[in-house]
């Protein structure tokens, strides 16, 4: 293990929440999210004293992940691409709630590309709870953050490691709560050892650190194709000024025919949309008939993330 820093940032969720029964994991009687500082977690973890010279803690922000916003994002990117700068520092830690914490890794990861260990760790279990899942995560996102090698953004939880671009929430409840699907993780954390099974995550940073504190986000939805769907929210989104698109789609991508011609409509006024698909594994086939581009390999949430700063690249 290194001897260089090791920078933790906190940004909530349940690994930061309180419930108000310590058997209650869920909220049942009463649960708030990002109750309790990045510190505060860190300063309960075993040896964490003997090591602290070599931490660095910061809280960038304090909310239950359903309410990650371009704001915190920004103040994110900004403070991880800072740290990620010095030479001292061998990789970040940073702790998230579940429910968006594969966008924002997502989103970490298509901005900068890093070439040092970020990994986003979380918890399914309150930090209060009788027996928490968040130090054991914490510990292992520190095995991660702290090993030689390692790159790029990853998601840490029950004992996986996840690239930013497969990881997706697949359970509401059990503390094994991600997947990469049909990719699998990169590897797993065995007592603070790591077993991996394939490279960490690559990629090419964009040019749009300089200037994102101000930069303007563009308005990018998300709709759906189903048995009856039509074009009525699309011509809406339209007159709102919606600027991108992503069209969940059925199967290898099909679109249901009424709500198709909408979407072919809008890009006529300029309106940027891409096809994913409603699958939960797997990844979008090109066909020659294909009317509407296609983000492959990417869920809905990444389709739209990537989608943002494709229109931020072209503004
Ligand atoms: C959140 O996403 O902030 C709350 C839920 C969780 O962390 O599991």
């Amino acid at each position: 293990m290194s001897d260089q820093k090791i920078v933790f940032l906190g940004t909530g969720g349940t690994i930061a929440g309180t419930a108000a029964n310590a058997l209650d994991h869920t909220g049942l009687t009463g649960y708030t999210a990002a109750q309790i500082g990045v510190h505060d977690l860190l300063a309960s973890l075993p040896d964490w004293q003997e090591g602290a010279e070599r931490y660095v803690v910061e809280q960038v922000a304090q909310l239950d992940s359903k309410d990650m916003g371009f704001d915190v994002w920004v103040k994110l990117a900004l403070r991880v691409a800072h740290h990620l700068a010095q030479d001292d520092v061998q990789g970040i830690v940073i702790t998230h709630g579940t429910d968006t914490l594969e966008e924002t890794a997502y989103f970490l990861q298509a901005l900068l590309a890093p070439s040092k260990p970020v990994v986003l760790t979380c918890a399914m279990r309150p930090a209060n709870a009788l027996v928490p899942d968040g130090p054991q995560n914490l510990l292992d996102a520190l095995a991660v953050a702290s090993s030689i090698g390692a790159r790029g953004v990853t998601v840490v939880c029950a004992g996986a490691i996840y690239g930013a671009e497969e990881v997706q929430k697949v359970h509401p409840y059990r503390l094994n709560a991600f997947s990469a699907g049909d990719a699998g993780p990169i590897g797993f954390v065995e007592q603070g050892r790591l077993r991996l099974l394939r490279d960490w995550p690559r990629g090419k940073a964009l040019p749009l650190l300089v200037g994102l504190a101000d930069a303007a986000w563009p308005r990018v939805e998300i709709v759906m194709s189903y048995a009856g769907a039509d074009g009525t929210v699309v011509r809406a989104l339209l007159k709102s000024g919606v600027q991108g698109l992503v069209v969940v789609a059925t199967g290898n991508g099909t679109v249901h025919q009424d709500l198709e011609s909408a979407l072919l409509m809008v890009m006529q006024h300029g309106v940027k949309v891409v096809r994913a698909t409603r699958c939960a594994e797997g990844r979008l086939l090109p066909g020659v008939n294909d009317a509407l581009p296609a983000a492959p390999g990417l869920t809905p949430v990444k389709a739209r993330i990537a989608l943002i700063l494709a229109l931020m690249q072209a503004a």
